[in-house]
């Protein structure tokens, strides 16, 4: 996208140096670049977008969003490319994902120009902000907030809408080692007709207390069940799920369905294609915790991992519940993760053909 929106340079960036202490470690969500995008929506339109100096914001008091929560927020990454480029992985996907979860909040739509053409603008004014180490990326966070000063519930008449970055390298501190998830039987992320295809803040914030017992019970993550039976198995923490079978003589690669209480992740998208691409069968459907536990007691299912943007892929080592633990495999996470996770990476930074036209070169 070839937008231009004003820039107000930052008067006090950030030193090369500050910077260089900063890309040496930058783990996730710890720094943040000297610019982002600043878009205001009033009286039924969006205003001009501009880039201003990434900076604290001021809100009323009683702007809606501190009460009634209308906020939403993407994440997408830009990657070093092998040629010294700078390349966005589907950033398009997520401007659709961004519209689709406005929608369920009573939002406005903001211009596809403002999400993706601001996020290339911005990468282009911060690319010595893109770390070049395998995996480590510089990563878009847009959100989008209610901002009337109203207490009465009902959408807000004015929103703000932020897009700026931060580069990274592993999500989980321990890097892509195994986790231990515990399943969680007594809280839910999501229910039918409610929010959870939406990357809506309240969803993030109900995951917590979950994710606290998780943490009690010795574990890493929660695994959320569906709130209806509590019986088939929806996400981890923030993050999809896939199942890999083994069946006479096949693998197949699996993920529970979206059936709307789901988040639809592109990285989960992306790794159904990519799957078929390295010759598994791939297919989405309901997966019980019965028939993980016994698939993996019966040597079916082989390996389990969890994917998403910040952390691409994540084996999973061990389940707890309250019905009892157990081990996958080995413990360690297996060959079929390892190996969708390489070859996402290399068509991610230019190392692959990109054969379903999903890298879009900004630099
Ligand atoms: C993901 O990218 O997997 C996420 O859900 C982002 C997280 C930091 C909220």
């Amino acid at each position: 996208m070839s937008s231009s929106f004003v820039v107000h340079p930052n008067p006090n960036p950030h030193s090369a140096a500050e910077r260089a202490e900063r890309l040496k470690s930058p783990g996730f969500g710890r720094y943040f670049t000297d610019h982002m995008v600043v878009a205001r929506y009033a009286d039924g339109a969006w205003g001009p977008a501009t880039i201003e100096p990434y900076a604290p914001i001021t809100l009323d008091p009683s702007a809606s969003v501190l009460h009634y929560g209308q906020a939403i927020f993407e994440g997408f990454k830009a990657y070093r490319q092998a040629d010294g480029g700078i390349a966005t992985f589907r950033a398009e996907k997520n401007a659709e994902r961004f519209a689709s979860s406005a929608r369920r909040l009573a939002m406005p739509a903001l211009p596809v120009e403002v999400f993706c053409g601001g996020a290339d603008q911005l990468i282009g004014l911060e690319q010595a902000w893109v770390p070049g180490g395998d995996g480590e990326s510089l990563y878009m966070r847009p959100l989008m907030i209610g901002t009337d000063p109203f207490l009465g519930v009902r959408p807000s008449l004015e929103y703000l809408f932020l897009l700026f970055a931060s580069p990274a390298g592993a999500y989980f501190p321990r890097g892509v080692k195994p986790v231990t998830v515990w399943i969680s039987d007594e809280y839910v992320r999501a229910a039918p007709g409610g929010t959870g295809f939406a990357k809506c803040a309240g969803n993030y914030a109900a995951s917590l207390v979950a994710q606290a017992q998780a943490q009690a019970e010795g574990c890493d993550q929660v695994v959320w069940l569906d709130a209806v039976h509590r019986a088939y198995v929806e996400e981890m923490g923030g993050m999809n799920l896939f199942f890999v079978l083994r069946e006479g003589g096949k693998t197949i690669v699996t993920t529970p369905e979206l059936t709307g209480s789901l988040l639809p992740g592109v990285t989960r998208d992306s790794l159904l294609v990519l799957a078929r691409d390295l010759g598994y069968e791939a297919d989405e459907r309901r997966i019980g915790v019965d028939e993980w536990r016994e698939g993996v007691a019966s040597g079916r299912v082989v390996e389990v991992f969890a994917c998403g943007t910040a952390a691409v892929i994540t084996p999973v080592g061990a389940v707890k519940s309250r019905q009892g633990a157990f081990t996958i495999g080995d413990g360690e996470g297996g060959p079929v993760a390892a190996r969708l996770r390489q070859a996402l990476l290399d068509l991610q930074h230019g190392r692959a053909p990109d054969p379903h036209g999903w890298m879009h070169r900004v630099v």
